[in-house]
């Protein structure tokens, strides 16, 4: 029998570049490869550590029972061709640290790195997980040029899942029974939404006194300071890894599930030319449509208030970037 070998596409595996294999970084490679969802480019600045953690990957593959690729690389030409790229590069909070302290430093860390992945995948779909995460997803929005429905931040699944798990915890429910929206930006004027927060479809305002629920939702505001208080040494990793992780495979597997994404928004809930946390629709072109909700005018005002903290954050990026000429 004759093979003809040719080039069709059936030979194409999903490739994920994540930027920055530091603690989410690495753990998120970890959970693409092992769950045999695409091969991973990790790329770092630090010469030889994503080389070292993707040889690590790669040695665990028999064990783990997958074939994925993993390549560690501090050069962009590497990543070539990715479906996604997901930027987590960048320095984590330390102890008593605000995410905005972050502004300065991350925002270079993080332009530079849209602008160099861009290059070498103008057709993927880019997930920005570097705090402070709605002011870095909007400079990476800009720094790429791609249109809006290609580039987002990952919190809101994040913020999401701590208001599910305190919910459990409080309820001794089973988390899995627990579903929660979590809107606005990622920092302390985030938007729980007790309103819509159900276990097995019943509302948490039937089964919890108002004192609880504001407890839990104040809980969800320093879910992250809450971990890097206890860690003293950065902050989490392993839910930040599987929250941007749930993302990646709504895109990759074209799943169109119903996220909160930090989206940018022009004229939803009467926001315009910003980037914040909204449900949405996720599939394989990225986000596929920004799902409007009916919220009380006390939730909205919540919204603007936080998007508000947003702009400020965004306009003195760009001043400071403006002031060291870009
Ligand atoms: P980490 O310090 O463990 O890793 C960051 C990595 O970025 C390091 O390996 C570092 O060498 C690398 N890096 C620095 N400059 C770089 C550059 N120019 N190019 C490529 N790589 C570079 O930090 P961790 O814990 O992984 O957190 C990463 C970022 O994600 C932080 O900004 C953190 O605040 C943020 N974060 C955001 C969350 C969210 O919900 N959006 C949740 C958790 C973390
Ligand atoms: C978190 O929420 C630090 O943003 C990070 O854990």
């Amino acid at each position: 029998m004759n093979y003809s070998p040719s080039s069709s596409n059936i030979c194409h595996s999903p490739r994920v570049t994540v930027v920055g294999a530091g603690k989410v970084g690495s753990t998120l490679a970890q959970h693409i490869a092992e769950k045999n969802l695409a091969d991973v480019v990790l790329l770092d600045v630090v010469a030889g550590m994503p080389q070292g953690l993707a040889l690590d990957l790669m040695e665990a593959r028999g064990i783990e029972l997958h074939n994925r690729q993993i390549i560690g690389t501090n050069d962009y030409a590497d990543t070539s061709g990715s479906d996604v790229v997901v930027i987590t590069a960048g320095f984590p909070r330390k102890p008593g640290m605000s995410r905005d302290d972050l502004l300065l430093t991350n925002a270079k860390i993080v332009v530079d790195a849209a602008k160099k992945a861009v290059a070498y995948s103008p057709d993927a779909v880019y997930i920005v997980v570097t705090n402070p995460l709605d002011v870095m997803t909007y400079l990476s929005w800009q720094a790429t040029g791609l249109p809006r429905d290609r580039v987002m931040g990952m919190a809101g699944v994040l913020d999401s899942a701590r208001f599910e798990t305190f919910i459990a915890m409080e309820l001794g429910v089973s988390p899995l029974d627990v579903k929660a929206m979590v809107l606005g930006s990622h920092g302390d004027l985030m938007v729980p939404l007790p309103r819509y927060a159900t276990v097995n479809g019943v509302s948490i305002t039937e089964l919890l006194d108002e004192a609880t629920i504001e407890r839990l939702v104040e809980r969800t505001r320093n879910g992250g300071a809450e971990i890097v208080e206890l860690m003293q040494t950065g902050g989490a990793f392993f839910a930040p890894a599987s929250s941007t992780y749930m993302m990646v495979e709504s895109i990759l597997l074209n799943q169109s599930r119903l996220l909160p994404v930090t989206a940018y928004l022009q004229g939803e809930y009467g926001l315009n030319d910003i980037f914040i946390g909204v449900p949405c629709r996720l599939g394989c072109g990225g986000i596929e449509k920004v799902v409007e909700l009916h919220l009380s005018d006390a939730e909205r005002d919540a919204l603007h208030t936080s998007a508000q903290a947003v702009r400020n954050n965004i306009t003195r990026a760009q001043e400071i970037f403006a002031g060291i000429g870009k």
